[in-house]
């Protein structure tokens, strides 16, 4: 099939609004909206600024109402615990009335936050739901991290409510949730009213009477008591919801994502971009606590009528390599998204994919990669392997959606390995120097996109526009900075090379170095530090801190790197893998004082590099050479 994308999105560049406007046709409005886009509004303008509307209506209510009540949403795949459950459209309909009644009890309406630290479990999908209904905003946090990490966001966020778990079950061994939840409640300056705890069998928590409210009891009772909640009619512009993400500094980003926008881009990339029909099955193979989750666990699949896997498991161990491969025959996944670090892990067990051949394959259609730069060998494995197109697409937490990826549902495109390919209707990709001008084609440079933004990409940050503007808007004016640099080649086909900042991608995971830097200087021997992301390969990346210890301490520095190692565990949590501290005499620095990272990954990861000029003390890359050469990194 010859693809419609050159249409497609040229139809988009002549008429934005009309583009956006027919996209919005698909979404049921309680107020449809008269205006399209208001560039006047808010910080860079607004979509469909004078729609109403509500996100759990269009998740569930409008297709219960359509016809798709028995339809399966969720099939919860857990292997951790052997579970495998299907819950139809009705009956996750049915909960989440009751939890919005739960709620509205607790006395939570419009625009109050709601936090949800959370397993991956359909309880997680029905509180994030719930607030949807309500007009309430969540904000998930992803259960690696520590209580430190939670407190933050709760200061940030300051939420009415916290809905959490007992525990989650990490391969080998049970994470206890709550004690890091009644920390994070502690060290954080803003205590939540309540907590909802989802008390697991494997573990129970022990609760503080006054505060703590159990989850599955409340939720009876509120069936019971045929409790519902009608959906709150809520601006398009309102928020639906906060996502942290990594920033430059131990502070995270509060990325703001409205309610019809949102809608509209997802509905549209469902079926446009993954092709995906409603009433078919997908699963991306990610958690509810990053964006992927949000977007294509729950809200995209729910959006489009289709039904959505939501899997409690690993790549990898859960129990064997074959765990992918058995839940996409058994529940008849057409289209599957995972990271490309899962696949590796996958390939180091099963090198010549034999677990493929145990399961049926035939209504897979397509493996969706993204979170990382998927590696042109990772991809023609999964290629070999699993016979269906693996398709690169590239997007962030900030977008929402993808950016650019090749799209199924438009008929695919011609095939770059190491590329995404296209920038999808919305996105006007460009290419910078550093000094704000167009690059050629072919020419590495800042990856950035043509104000403004489409749908579904984020309007601000939480209570925070000027950071907002400072951290994406300020550099190349008119433009959104993505921080990836790129290029873009004379096709038009996108290449993400690295990030612009200190941003690292750990197993598809975003961390901030700079973060992680906080945490190793507070330890009271540390004089200076650095931490740079090192080639992995299976993460992609992972952290390594050079540390220099202050003159007057004599101890062991084996033992002060066990102590930072712990720290950054104990402060971040153990999804940053910072599991490489090397003590060194000095750090490496430009004559100005600025400390040669790029030049440590380079010595670090094997790659050729020169003296930069502008070093102090060029005696000083020996010894750090040397200190990783006694670790046995960098040889
Ligand atoms: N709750 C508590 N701890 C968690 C957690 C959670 N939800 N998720 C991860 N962790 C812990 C892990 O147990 C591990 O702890 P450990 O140091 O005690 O072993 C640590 O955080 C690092 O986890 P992870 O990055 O998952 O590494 P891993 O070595 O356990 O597994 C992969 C590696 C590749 C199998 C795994 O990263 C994976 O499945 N990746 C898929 C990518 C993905 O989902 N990306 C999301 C964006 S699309
Ligand atoms: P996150 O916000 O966690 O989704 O991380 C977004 C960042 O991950 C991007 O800015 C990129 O640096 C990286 N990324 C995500 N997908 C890709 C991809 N397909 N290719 C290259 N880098 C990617």
């Amino acid at each position: 099939m010859a693809s419609r994308y050159s249409d497609v999105y040229a139809a988009w560049k002549a008429d934005p609004s009309g583009f956006w406007s027919e996209a919005a046709e698909a979404i049921d409005w309680f107020e449809r909206p008269r205006r399209i886009f208001d560039a006047e509004l808010g910080t860079y303008g607004h979509w469909f600024p004078d729609g109403v509307t509500n996100t759990c209506y269009n998740c569930l209510d409008r297709h219960v109402k359509a016809g798709r009540a028995e339809q399966t949403a969720f099939i919860y795949d857990s292997p951790v615990t052997g579970r495998i459950e299907k819950i139809s459209y009705a009956a996750l309909l049915a909960d989440v009335k009751a939890m919005a009644a739960v709620y509205g009890k607790l006395g939570i309406g419009k625009g109050d936050r709601i936090i949800i630290y959370m397993p991956m479990i359909p309880e997680a999908a029905i509180a994030m739901l719930a607030a949807a209904r309500i007009g309430a905003v969540h904000s998930v946090v992803f259960g690696g991290f520590a209580a430190n990490e939670l407190a933050v966001r709760i200061d940030d966020c300051r939420p009415k409510l916290v809905v959490s778990a007992s525990c989650g079950l990490e391969p080998g061994r049970t994470v206890a949730y709550k004690p890091l939840l009644d920390q994070a409640i502690e060290i954080a300056n803003n205590k939540p009213g309540h907590c909802l705890i989802f008390q697991r069998d494997m573990l129970s928590a022990d609760m503080v009477p006054g505060r703590d409210i159990d989850f599955a009891a409340a939720l009876a009772a509120a069936k019971q008591a045929g409790e519902e909640t009608p959906c709150a009619a809520v601006a398009s512009t309102d928020p639906l919801y906060v996502l942290y993400t990594s920033g430059t500094t131990g502070q995270p980003k509060g990325v703001l994502r409205d309610n019809g926008g949102h809608m509209v881009a997802l509905k549209w990339s469902m079926e446009n971009f993954f092709g995906v029909q409603p009433g078919e099955v997908f699963w991306a193979a990610s958690d509810i606590g990053w964006v992927v989750g949000h977007s294509y666990i729950v809200y995209g699949p729910l959006l489009n009528g289709s039904t959505s896997v939501l899997f409690e498991g690993k790549p990898v161990g859960t129990p064997d390599p074959g765990t992918y491969w058995r839940i996409i025959a058994e529940h008849g996944v057409t289209v599957m998204f995972t990271a490309p670090t899962a696949l590796r892990a996958i390939r180091k067990e099963d090198p010549e994919a034999s677990h493929v051949a145990r399961y049926d394959l035939s209504r897979f259609r397509a493996l969706y990669l993204a979170g990382e730069r998927a590696d042109p060998d990772t991809i023609r494995w999964a290629e070999r392997a699993l016979g269906v197109p693996v398709i690169d697409h590239w997007w962030q937490t900030e977008t929402g959606w993808p950016v650019a990826g090749n799209p199924l549902g438009l008929g695919l495109l011609p095939v770059k390995y190491g590329s995404p390919a296209v920038p999808l209707p919305g996105y006007d990709v460009q290419v910078l120097d550093d000094a704000g001008h167009p690059v050629g084609a072919g020419t590495l440079g800042n990856v950035v996109v043509k104000l403004p933004l489409p749908p579904g990409c984020l309007p601000t940050l939480w209570k925070a526009d000027d950071r907002f503007r400072a951290a994406y808007l300020a550099e190349y004016p008119g433009y959104y900075k993505t921080a990836d640099a790129g290029y873009i080649d004379e096709e038009g086909y996108v290449f993400i090379m690295a990030r612009t900042d200190d941003i690292i991608n750990v197993a598809g995971h975003r961390l901030s170095t700079g973060a992680m830097e906080e945490v190793c200087a507070s330890h009271p021997d540390v004089a200076e530090c650095a931490v740079i992301g090192i080639a992995d390969p299976m993460k992609g990346q992972v952290p390594a801190g050079f540390l220099v210890i202050n003159a007057n301490v004599s101890r062991e520095t084996a033992e002060i790197e066990k102590e930072v190692i712990a720290l950054v565990r104990e402060r971040i949590g153990p999804v940053a893998a910072f599991r490489t501290a090397i003590c060194v005499k000095r750090l490496p620095k430009t004559r100005s004082g600025k400390i040669l990272r790029a030049t440590i990954q380079k010595i670090a990861d094997r790659q050729p590099w020169k003296m930069p000029a502008t070093i102090d003390d060029p005696a000083i890359l020996d010894e750090i050479a040397e200190a990783l050469h006694a670790k046995g990194i960098g040889i």
